[in-house]
Order: C-alpha cells, then sequence, then structure tokens
C-alpha cells in the first residue's frame, strides 16, 4: 500500500448511508457539486465514493465491469472525471466475492481485471466488501488477491477493508489494507453509535500512521431523525478521537445546518488529522461518565468527556448536566504542570489549569478538547493504553 496515502484517515463522503441502492449520475454530481459548495472539500473531505448498486447487474462476456447503462450513462471514467473536475478524489465500491451484497458482480477471481478496470477510470479509493463470500477461499488471501492486483496497477489507490470486523480483523488488517471495519454496518440510533464505540475499546494500538487506520464505519452526522445534535456532536468527536476514515453519510441536499457545523469543526478534524497518528481510546469511565483521550504531536492531549446518561426519549430534556474531571495524571502529563486548556467545537481557549480539569456535560453529549501542556516535559510518548 502506497506509504503517501497511509499517513491520515481517509474523508470523504460514501453515497451508501444516504441513498443505499438508489444512486445514479446525477444525484452523485450534486453530491460533489454540494461538498465544494457547503466548504467541506476545504476542510478536507476529500473521497466522494460510489458504494454497492454503480455496476450492470451482469459482468458482460469479456469479464471487464461496467457501469449500469440506465443509471451512469456517461458511463464510471467520465463519472470521476466530474468528480476530480470539482477537486475531489473518486472512490469506489466492490466485494471480495462472487457477489456484492446488493448482488451486483463481485470481484472475487476476477481482482486483476477490475483493479485494472478501476485504475483505468482514475480510482482514488476502493471500498472492498465480503458478502457472497466462498468458505473454500481464505479471507485473507481474497483481501490479499484484490491488495496485489491494486499494487499491481502502480496507481495509488486507498484500499479500504470492509469485513464487519470478522476475524478479528484489526489483527489482519494492518498488513492489509489502508483501513479495516472493526463492526457490522452502524446505523442512526444513539444505541449503535454506542454499540460501535464499545466495540472500539482497546482496538487503537492496533492502528496508527504506520500501519493503517480503525473503521468505526460511517458517520450519521445529519441524521436528525436518528440522532440528536448533542448525539451527533459525540459521534464525531470520537470517530475523528480514534481516527478512523470519516466519511459522510447524508444527502447533502438536505443537510440541517448545525449538523453542518459540526462536520465543519476544522480542530475537532484536526484532531483525526493529526501528525503524530495514533488513535486515542477509553482511558476512564464511571457509569454514565466517560473519558476518552490520546496523544497529539508536540505533546498535547486531544481529551473527549463523554456523558452518556441513559434517559428515555421523553425524559431526556430533564436529564441534568453532569461535571467530569480529567487528572494529568490520567493523560501522561505530570502533576503540577500547567495546561492549556481549548474547546475544539466552540474554538475558544478555557484557561489554564494545574493537575486538572473539570467540565460540565450534558446528557449524550461530549466536551472535546485540547489540553496543551505550557511548561515542564513536552512528551508525546504517552498513550492511551499506558496504565490498563
Ligand atoms: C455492507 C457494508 O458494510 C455497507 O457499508 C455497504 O457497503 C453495503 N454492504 C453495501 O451493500
Amino acid at each position: 500500500c502506497s506509504g503517501l496515502e497511509i499517513r491520515r484517515p481517509a474523508l470523504g463522503f460514501n453515497t451508501w448511508n444516504a441513498f443505499y441502492r438508489d444512486i445514479n449520475e446525477t444525484l452523485v454530481q450534486q453530491q460533489a457539486n454540494l461538498m465544494v459548495s457547503l466548504g467541506l472539500r476545504d476542510v478536507g473531505f476529500e473521497y466522494l465514493v460510489l458504494d454497492d448498486c454503480w455496476a450492470e447487474k451482469e459482468r458482460p462476456a469479456d469479464g471487464r465491469l461496467v457501469g449500469n447503462k440506465r443509471t451512469f450513462p456517461s458511463g464510471m471514467k467520465a463519472m470521476g472525471e466530474y468528480i476530480k473536475g470539482r477537486g475531489l478524489k473518486f472512490g469506489i465500491y466492490s466485494d471480495a466475492g462472487s457477489l456484492t451484497c446488493a448482488k451486483y458482480p463481485g470481484s472475487l477471481g476476477y481482482e486483476k481485471e477490475d483493479a485494472d478496470t478501476f485504475a483505468s477510470w482514475g480510482v482514488d479509493y476502493l471500498k472492498y466488501d465480503n458478502c457472497h463470500a466462498r468458505r473454500d477461499y481464505w479471507i485473507l488471501d481474497r483481501y490479499a488477491a484484490m491488495r496485489d492486483a491494486l499494487n499491481a496497477t502502480g496507481r495509488p489507490i486507498v484500499y479500504s477493508l470492509c469485513q464487519w470486523g470478522v476475524m478479528e480483523a484489526h489483527l489482519w488488517g494492518p498488513k492489509m489494507g489502508h483501513s479495516w471495519r472493526t463492526t457490522e454496518d452502524i446505523r442512526p440510533t444513539w444505541d449503535s453509535v454506542l454499540k460501535t464505540l464499545d466495540y472500539n475499546v482497546g482496538l487503537s494500538r492496533f492502528a496508527g500512521s504506520d500501519v493503517g487506520w480503525l473503521d468505526l464505519d460511517m458517520l450519521y452526522v445529519g441524521n436528525d431523525t436518528g440522532l440528536r445534535l448533542g448525539e451527533q456532536r459525540a459521534h464525531f468527536a470520537l470517530w475523528s478521537l480514534y481516527k478512523s476514515p470519516l466519511m459522510i453519510g447524508h444527502d447533502l441536499r438536505d443537510f440541517p445546518k448545525q449538523s453542518l457545523s459540526i462536520l465543519l469543526s476544522k480542530e475537532v478534524i484536526a484532531v483525526n488529522q493529526d501528525d503524530l497518528g495514533v488513535p486515542g481510546d477509553l482511558i476512564w469511565r464511571q457509569g454514565h461518565k466517560r473519558i476518552y483521550a490520546g496523544p497529539l504531536a508536540g505533546g498535547a492531549r486531544a481529551v473527549v468527556l463523554a456523558n452518556f446518561q441513559f434517559a428515555h426519549p421523553t425524559a431526556f430534556q430533564q436529564c441534568p448536566r453532569t461535571n467530569i474531571t480529567v487528572f494529568w495524571g490520567q493523560i501522561g502529563l505530570q502533576p503540577g504542570q500547567r495546561a492549556r486548556v481549548r474547546d475544539l467545537y466552540e474554538e475558544r481557549d478555557l484557561g489554564e489549569f494545574v493537575d486538572s480539569f473539570t467540565g460540565s456535560v450534558e446528557a449524550h453529549n461530549v466536551l472535546a478538547l485540547r489540553v496543551t501542556p505550557l511548561n515542564g516535559p513536552l512528551d508525546d510518548g504517552w498513550r492511551p493504553w499506558h496504565g490498563q
């Protein structure tokens, strides 16, 4: 895999959570234009990925995949050119089985042909799914076959493994692709966000800029019917902290303004794209209070104070705020060290603190912070699993 591309998690838009099977050329063009006009490209969302259902239902006799002639009449090369014409990068989807999950042709046995086809279309990113796999082909061989085929094209193509955590993916994903899915499909519910987070606890140690990234699945930021605004803030801040790829999954034509401001939070994105390239993780939990943290380049820390108090939807408004304290000792700073604490969503310094910081956090919401030591050692060797 190309060292250049692996340095940072990929940021972009993926069609699946927004449109499922119902995609077409005009719709993708609209999303590309909106990625630019809404300012998403300028904060780093660069890949536009066409998920399942872009192809003809049957593989043509010559074996070469083609775009669906009815829904993508100009063809996939032209689709890619349109996307790139907007200063974005072109992502596509295939499957390490005989069929994709939606029963379009899969790449098993056609890895070389398909990798060559994708490269000839100017593809920059491949999401590779795991449906309709034949049991007599070992999963690692199926994924390695496409990795080798992509490498053989000579074109740098981000290789995003979508194997839903199968077979301890964190153990073999790092040698295989730029990122690997750690769970089954996320759904637009708070329960599903929590379940994904809980599943990833402790996995940060397997990922990083030298090996690749944990993929916590696509974002549901913007989906107001499934997630409250505070839940969307928590979702985005924690996906950023774990250094998951950040793939928008809601129709940009109809994007709520407040959710858009979450996606445009440059300082939260900066945690995801930080030069040190070390994912954060859960470091403390007591009841519904949690602290997630990770190291940043130059000795600072990203800290997310989370209040995940259980509340029935009708009683939600009555949930009190909770104070949560992070002690410097928990994040590898020295007692007595003075540090500046900054609220990353508000883009505002909260002051200088010695030994600890206490924040007041709403239910189902987070405070996303950057803690920068002002005196004493600037140690970026601390890891969230130290002390566990
Ligand atoms: C399963 C994957 O996990 C989803 O993200 C999506 O790509 C669908 N398959 C498409 O069929």
